[in-house]
């Protein structure tokens, strides 16, 4: 545990630290010109926040100053998010849920900074004055210390348009859906406060480097498209019946599209560092923007993929990995099942009943910083010792596995093909642990027609799909949960962590009790941590059932049910510290099928179905090759 925690804080800091690492090559004599701008509004900040301290007593006033400092800080909010990610998250704007911080001590972080105020001031209760004062002074403190932080550090120009890119990311995934702003719901009018500072850095980036050429040309379109955008923002800012789909795939993609050209057209670098999303692409949400890398602890081998990922495949299908030698990895992740099995929970190990929890599906798996429903793995290669050596699935060890594997001329020609750059090559565990991860990342869908649509493809989602995915990310707010455009709960843009959640499933599809699987609970034995789960990917959901971590729901009906009520609370029996709104969705019976049809439209398996092929063979253990391919059960 303790080297997890130590594993997410470098990570994070190294998140932080990248950009002002960027100080070495820096164009020194621009140094200001972008950040004088985020040092103004970061002024204005500061000025709301401390009007609104000293006027607080006055409720008009305040929500004025309030609404005001929020404008200042959504002009900066792509600068803040990026180059202090922790505070952004912490202190100043993360949800309005306990945060299961793995960086703080104890864990959680209440919910602080503008949401606590926002909550404060507009929840309908009465105010608190010394909880608000108390927020109001913690956040005057945060934003000085930025302000104190910003004064000294310089960023290259090519990191302010990237940080554009993730701000768009940041728009289409966060702010559209509800992830701040939850009493005001003034989440489409703060996306236009974020698109006029993207205005004002392109007036800077024009005053720095002209409009000779082609650049004009850039500059205009970038600036047409912006204000495209923020036509359609105010034509319908009302947060429930907001068409984010279209307002994604016609003006946000437009954008990030502009802005890539106008990157390439001044010629500027990009960032070197592995970052989660390739930003120098045509697309903003596509397969091809994904990094499957980044995901991997592997970092420095990146030759042979492809041999390690077709080694991994026959692995992964090769009952040889389990005691008995009857269990593959596909007896319970099944290709034409979306790699789920279909049962509740899966078939134990020489089949003595079932084991605890439902098969999730491993397509798109590899975009998670956790595995398992309880985050106990936290990287895909760690997962596999887990389950070889798990004694009710496949009853094994890594160590045995490679003893055995050594007795296949096949296999030993295939690693020592596959893994040429490892001082052992040849079969170890490490090199059984890589080539399997290396399948698991092709496991990738990200052309349903959901995605197709994204693409432009209009035809591709009717318009009960596309109500679908707004109220999705809108009114039910499945969207601040699972986050677009994966659908699961890696946070974007960085995709540094999944996160867990408390929603109260039941022990049964009866929704009469709560399941007593101590999730998340196991791992960090925080008790804030009872019964919080990792949120998966709903991509494929249409045929992965049945659904949760005990499979309780047969259909995805029951699962709309579930949080129509309010989850556990909303079926009233008690659920300590549910991270779930309890209240009712009130979402009409059409509606719910609305999204139903949604996220039937996620559905993509193309290319990843199997036909059974021949198993490597062992030469001097005839009796391994009766081995049945995918497993006997
Ligand atoms: C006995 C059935 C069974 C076998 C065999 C099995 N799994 Fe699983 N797998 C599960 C179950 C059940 C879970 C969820 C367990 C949990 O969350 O506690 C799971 C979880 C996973 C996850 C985590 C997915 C996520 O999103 O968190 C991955 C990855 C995975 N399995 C890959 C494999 C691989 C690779 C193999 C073979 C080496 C394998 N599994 C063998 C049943 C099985
Ligand atoms: C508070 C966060 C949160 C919200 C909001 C949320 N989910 Fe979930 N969702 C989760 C978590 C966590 C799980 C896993 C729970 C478990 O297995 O115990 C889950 C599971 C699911 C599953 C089952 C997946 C599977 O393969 O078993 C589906 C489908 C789903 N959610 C759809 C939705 C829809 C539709 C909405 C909106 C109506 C929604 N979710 C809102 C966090 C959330």
């Amino acid at each position: 545990m303790k080297f997890s925690i130590l594993f997410c804080l470098l990570l994070l800091t190294v998140g932080a630290l990248m950009s002002i690492r960027e100080n070495s090559d820096a164009v020194v004599e621009q140094k200001f010109a972008f950040n004088n701008y985020v040092l103004s509004e970061l002024e204005l900040v500061i000025d709301e926040l401390k009007d609104f301290h000293a006027e607080r007593a006055d409720s008009s006033k305040s929500t004025a100053h309030y609404f005001k400092a929020r404008i200042h800080y959504k002009h900066i909010e792509f600068f803040v998010e990026h180059v202090s990610p922790v505070q952004a998250k912490y202190q100043i704007n993360g949800a309005l849920v306990p945060k299961f911080s793995e960086y703080e001590e104890g864990f959680i972080v209440d919910p602080c900074g503008f949401q606590r105020v926002e909550e404060i001031l507009f929840s309908g209760e009465e105010i608190d004055s010394v909880g608000l004062e108390n927020e109001l002074l913690d956040l005057i403190t945060v934003f000085q210390e930025l302000k104190n932080a910003y004064l000294s550090i310089s960023l290259s120009d090519y990191l302010y348009l990237e940080m554009l890119q993730l701000q768009l990311v940041r728009i289409a995934a966060m702010n559209l859906n509800g992830y701040d702003a939850t009493f005001t719901k003034t989440n489409i009018q703060e996306v236009d406060e974020n698109l006029k500072s993207m205005l004002e850095m392109i007036k800077l980036f024009r005053l720095k480097f002209g409009t000779k050429g082609e650049l004009k040309k850039k500059f205009q379109a970038l600036n047409k498209d912006i204000q495209n955008a923020q036509k359609f923002l105010r034509k319908n800012p009302n947060f429930d019946t907001f068409n984010r789909l279209d307002f994604i795939t016609f003006h946000v993609e437009t954008i990030n599209r502009d802005l890539v050209l106008l990157h390439r057209t001044l010629g500027l670098p990009w960032s070197e560092h592995k970052q989660a999303l390739h930003l120098n692409s045509d697309r903003l949400f596509s397969n091809e923007t994904l990094n499957p890398q980044f995901f991997s602890i592997y970092y420095s081998d990146e030759s042979n993929l492809e041999k390690q990922a077709a080694l991994g495949k026959l692995l992964f299908y090769d009952p040889i990995l389990s005691a008995n030698n009857e269990r593959a990895c596909s007896s319970c992740h099944q290709p034409d099942k979306a790699f789920t099995d279909g049962l509740r929970t899966s078939q134990a190990f020489n089949q003595d009943g079932f084991v605890e929890r439902n098969a999730p599906t491993l397509i798109d798996a590899v975009y998670q910083k956790a595995f398992f429903y309880d985050g106990k793995a936290y990287q895909l290669e760690q997962q596999i010792r887990d389950v070889v050596h798990n004694e009710r699935e496949m009853g094994s060890k890594l160590s045995d596995v490679v003893l055995k594997l050594r007795k296949s001329d096949e296999y030993k020609a295939l690693f020592r093909a596959a893994f040429t750059v490892q001082k052992d090559a040849g079969i170890s565990e490490y090199a059984i642990q890589k080539a399997i991860t290396e399948y698991e990342k092709t496991l990738i869908s990200m052309n349903s027609r959901f995605d197709r649509y994204l693409g432009g493809e209009r035809n591709s989602l009717n318009q009960r799909e596309i109500n679908g995915y707004n109220l999705f990310a809108g009114k039910a707010l499945c969207g601040s949960c699972h986050f677009f455009p994966l659908f699961n709960g890696t946070v974007p843009p960085y995709f540094m962590d999944s996160e867990y959640e408390i929603l109260g499933v039941p022990a049964t599809g009866e929704n009469k009790s709560l399941d007593l699987d101590k999730g998340r609970y196991e791992v960090t034995k925080v008790q804030k941590q009872m019964y919080a789960f990792k949120t998966p990917s709903i991509r494929n959901c249409e045929l992965t059932g049945p659904y949760m971590h005990n499979g309780i729901y047969t259909d995805l009906k029951q699962v709309l049910q579930f949080y129509q009520k309010g989850g556990g609370e909303g079926f009233k029996y008690p659920v300590p510290n549910q991270t779930l709104p309890f209240d009712s969705l009130e979402l009409s019976d059409r509606e719910q099928e609305d999204i139903i049809l949604f996220l039937k439209a996620l559905t993509d398996t193309s290319g990843l179905a199997q036909k059974p092929f021949k198993l490597p063979s062992f030469e001097s253990s005839p009796n391994l090759n009766a081995r049945v391919w995918g497993g006997k059960y």
